[in-house]
């Protein structure tokens, strides 16, 4: 009788621990060995207009390899190539690339061990007067839109002082030769992982070593009227036989971004597969200072993603891809309907989108969040246990008082 129960108090405990360490033991442990060159294999006597480059970052894994390229000739464009194989390598012919003059100039090389290729170039940022106060591009009446401004025309600041080789990050500023941009500028920060983790800056995104991450903010841009709100323009360009959808997450988790509760993700299938084998992920936040407090985040949205039938003018694509391509587009747009806050009061805006290779990363219980649980089912659990511990070692002794006597 004892040692059943014993057997019983043994495999709650048992059932308890289990699945606290089953909560603790998901960490991922794949690594990359993540390298950054500028302009891969330019000699003299190319050479690329001033301010353009050519970023390529390796990451090396095991048995296969995760190229990310990045280039800001024509629109900005983040390039990201998979191979099953640790040799494979970045071949430019350069005069054709700077030139532009033939797709196919830009190559990985062997192309046999290449699985799956995708892009992403940020294309327009659109601006609207928002008098109606929706925060909705798509409610906003056609003249309530100014000229967007076309990314592809923008010039931007040397790649070269801005790529840093030991935390592989590479930061791109760039603007356009108009009175909006006298004292402001578009930029985009690249961050490649050899590991998972999390960067502190809110949204804090959870990535891992197939992913990489942009932030892209608009700074001290002068905005064309007072009530101005903007959207960001962006496409993705991938072979054809694969299909995108944008699905919304939900996590009753915030803690490492306050107040947000969901998730969105571009994801890229098989056409009649359900299997993802890249991702664009987000979520639905933007931040109007460069060191937000809780006040400063505002809601965004995506609008459907629309096919469109032109490559996007990136000179990365224009190279890289050369048949069988399809384009899809979406804008995301800042801010919520009756926000009394436009983007004129702080003059500041960014997002921030993770771009990768297979299932996008989930957000796992934190171990703050796993302690709380574990306290709050922990106690009634070890409450019962002790209380009926007590309540039999009782019955035992007073048995035994009882039997007393009798020796
Ligand atoms: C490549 O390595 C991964 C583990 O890193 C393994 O799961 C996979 O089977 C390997 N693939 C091949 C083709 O060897
Ligand atoms: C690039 O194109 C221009 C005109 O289209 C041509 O004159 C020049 O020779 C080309 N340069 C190279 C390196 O192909
Ligand atoms: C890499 O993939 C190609 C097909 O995409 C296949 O033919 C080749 O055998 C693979 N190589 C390795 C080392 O798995
Ligand atoms: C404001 O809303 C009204 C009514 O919905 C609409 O007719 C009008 O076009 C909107 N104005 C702008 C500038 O969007
Ligand atoms: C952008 O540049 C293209 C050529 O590169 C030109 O045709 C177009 O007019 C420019 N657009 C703007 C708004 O300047
Ligand atoms: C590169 O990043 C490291 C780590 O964040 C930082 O300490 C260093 O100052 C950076 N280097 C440059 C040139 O910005
Ligand atoms: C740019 O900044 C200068 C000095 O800070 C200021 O005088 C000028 O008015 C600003 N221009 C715009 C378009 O905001
Ligand atoms: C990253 O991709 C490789 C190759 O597809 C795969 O073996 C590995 O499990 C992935 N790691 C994560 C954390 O998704
Ligand atoms: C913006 O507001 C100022 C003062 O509030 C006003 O003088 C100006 O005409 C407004 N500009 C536009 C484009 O509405
Ligand atoms: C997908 O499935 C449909 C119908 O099930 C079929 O007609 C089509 O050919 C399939 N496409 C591919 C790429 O397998
Ligand atoms: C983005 O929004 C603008 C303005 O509403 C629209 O003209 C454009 O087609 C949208 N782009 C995409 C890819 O949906």
């Amino acid at each position: 009788m004892s040692s059943f129960k014993a057997n019983c108090i043994f495999s709650v405990l048992f059932v308890v621990f289990g699945a606290a360490l089953g909560f603790l033991g998901n960490g991922d442990t794949f690594r990359r060995k993540v390298s950054v060159e500028l302009n891969p294999g330019l000699t003299p006597p190319s050479v690329l207009p001033p301010g353009v480059g050519l970023v390529h970052v390796r990451g090396l894994g095991l048995n296969d390899t995760l190229h990310f390229l990045l280039c800001n000739s024509g629109a900005p464009a983040l390039l990201m190539v998979h191979t099953n194989s640790t040799e494979s390598a970045v071949q430019v012919e350069w005069p054709a690339f700077i030139n532009h003059s033939s797709s196919g100039s830009l190559k990985v090389e062997p192309q046999s061990s290449v699985q799956y290729s995708s892009a992403l170039v940020f294309t327009r940022v659109w601006e609207y007067d928002d008098v109606n106060n929706t925060a909705d591009p798509q409610q906003a009446a056609e003249s309530s839109f100014y000229p967007p401004y076309e990314l592809q025309n923008f010039t931007w600041s040397d790649l070269t002082v801005s790529v840093n080789q030991s935390d592989h990050t590479v930061k791109l500023c760039g603007g356009e030769k108009t009175e909006s941009f006298l004292n402001g500028s578009l930029c985009l920060q690249f961050s490649a992982f050899e590991s998972e983790g999390r960067e502190k800056a809110w949204p804090s995104l959870h990535h891992n070593a197939n992913s990489s991450q942009l932030r892209v903010w608009l700074d001290g841009v002068t905005p064309r009227g007072n009530d101005s709100r903007f959207a960001l323009e962006f496409q993705s360009v991938g072979e054809s036989g694969f299909e995108g959808r944008v699905d919304i997450r939900s996590s009753i988790d915030d803690e490492y971004t306050p107040s947000i509760f969901k998730v969105s993700q571009w994801v890229a299938s098989p056409v009649n597969s359900s299997g993802v084998w890249g991702y664009n992920q987000w979520k639905p936040v933007a931040y109007r200072k460069p060191e937000p407090v809780f006040e400063d985040a505002t809601p965004c949205k995506h609008s459907q993603l629309v096919s469109v039938n032109r490559i996007p003018r990136s000179g990365l694509v224009q190279a890289y891809f050369t048949d069988d391509l399809q384009t899809y587009g979406l804008n995301i747009s800042f801010g919520i309907a009756k926000d009394p806050v436009f983007y004129s009061d702080t003059k500041y805006v960014s997002w921030t989108v993770l771009v990768g290779l297979g299932e996008p990363p989930a957000d796992s219980f934190s171990t703050l969040i796993i302690v709380i649980i574990a306290v709050g089912l922990g106690t009634p659990l070890a409450i019962i246990i002790l209380g009926g511990l007590f309540v039999w070692i009782r019955k035992r002794m007073s048995h035994s008082s009882v039997y007393e006597p009798i020796n």
